[in-house]
């Protein structure tokens, strides 16, 4: 892949300009984290969802307009049928710099390897606990060995990065971030800390008496290392540290409650259903689908939809962990 897309024409109201889009190619999942959907979610229908042909166009309309990050979410991106063509699609576009994917590992051990040969850069695998019956518990379905046998498969890969995402919950998994930490130390890949967003109902918990801040994460951690603030970024908003001792793991929070990152926001993201929301947080979004649908092979009409879109950015979300009305999506939707 080549350098960077200097023609940026995405800029907002707040002067910030995205380069970064994130795309949900489905809402279903093989696992039901218990901070992401109810145990019996009800998925869109597969008719409703954009096609493979209409997310890359959409694809290809940012990267014209600028956008030179994409990351792949779901729900569970590998699951969605004929997956890998577009991976393979998108890889060859020149302007194209960081092709990554967020995944919950499950079906790394196929998929890394021809995710690695299409371009893919980075990935990053969610996984909250090192514990067979825990991660029983917090994804309601899963098998902890199949997503660490995925995730070995994609360290043999060579990856530019692999990254750790673990959503720590008090009472769950909140006594376990020195050994995952640990654990990614041994493998050489980083790990992000993650405060639960309210996103969708939500009856399996008290999203207020489980909230664990990154603060409280970092000071357990220092007990056990010296921990050095970096100036690393990748495209989101993780704030990254390094470790004195091991300089093949960095320790990256992310903190929407404590931390606000809204100010330096690069990025869009698109559901399955080819809504585009400007923010994770908030609903003010535009239906993309409706425009391709109804302009068919007008690449004009996309991108100046695209454009329009970049006014109805708001200045951030404005999540309150104590509040009784929590947007009514839940992450799965959107993949974060
Ligand atoms: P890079 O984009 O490559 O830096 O990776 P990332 O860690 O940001 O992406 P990933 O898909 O792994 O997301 C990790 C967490 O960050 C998820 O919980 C996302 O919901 C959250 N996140 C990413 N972007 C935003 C954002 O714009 N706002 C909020 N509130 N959370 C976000
Ligand atoms: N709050 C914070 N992070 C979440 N994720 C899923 N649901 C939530 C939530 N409610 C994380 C997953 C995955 C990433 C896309 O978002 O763990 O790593
Ligand atoms: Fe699936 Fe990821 Fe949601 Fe877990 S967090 S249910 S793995 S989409």
């Amino acid at each position: 892949m080549s350098e960077s897309n200097t023609k940026n024409q995405l800029v907002d109201r707040f002067g910030r300009t995205v380069n970064y889009i994130r795309l949900s190619v489905t809402d279903r999942c093989d696992l039901r984290c218990v901070y992401c959907m109810p145990e019996k979610m009800k998925f869109v229908p597969r008719t409703q969802l954009l096609t493979l042909e209409e997310i890359e166009s959409i694809a290809r309309s940012f990267i014209g307009l600028g956008v030179d990050k994409i990351r792949i979410t779901g729900g569970e991106p590998l699951v969605r049928k004929n997956i890998l063509q577009l991976f393979n699609n998108l890889g060859e576009i020149e302007a194209l710099r960081d092709l990554t994917l967020t995944t919950n590992g499950t079906q790394l051990k196929k998929f890394a390897r021809p995710l690695k040969d299409a371009g893919v850069t980075r990935i990053n695998v969610s996984l909250d606990t090192l514990r067979a019956d825990r991660f029983h518990d917090m994804t309601r379905i899963g098998d902890l060995q199949q997503t660490l046998d995925g995730l070995d498969t994609a360290i043999a890969c060579d990856f530019d990065q692999i990254k750790l995402n673990s959503v720590v919950m008090k009472n769950h998994n909140h006594d376990e971030m020195h050994d995952l930490v640990k654990f990614c130390i041994d493998r050489g890949i980083d790990i992000s800390f993650i405060e639960e967003m309210p996103l969708g109902d939500n009856d399996h918990h008290d999203r207020a008496a489980t909230y664990c801040s990154s603060d409280e994460i970092l000071a357990d951690l220092e007990q056990h290392y010296e921990i050095i603030p970096t100036t690393m970024k990748t495209a989101g908003p993780t704030r990254y540290y390094r470790l004195a001792e091991h300089d093949n793991t960095r320790v990256g929070f992310i903190s929407p409650h404590s931390h606000n990152f809204c100010d330096s926001c690069n990025r869009v993201r698109l559901t399955a259903e080819g809504r585009l929301l400007l923010c994770l947080g908030q609903e003010h979004s535009m239906d993309l689908r409706r425009v391709v649908r109804s302009n068919p092979g007008d690449k004009q009409a996309l991108e100046n939809a695209i454009i329009d879109s970049m006014q109805l950015k708001p200045k951030g979300h404005e999540f309150d962990l104590n509040s009784q009305t929590v947007l009514l999506r839940h992450m799965n939707l959107t993949g974060g």
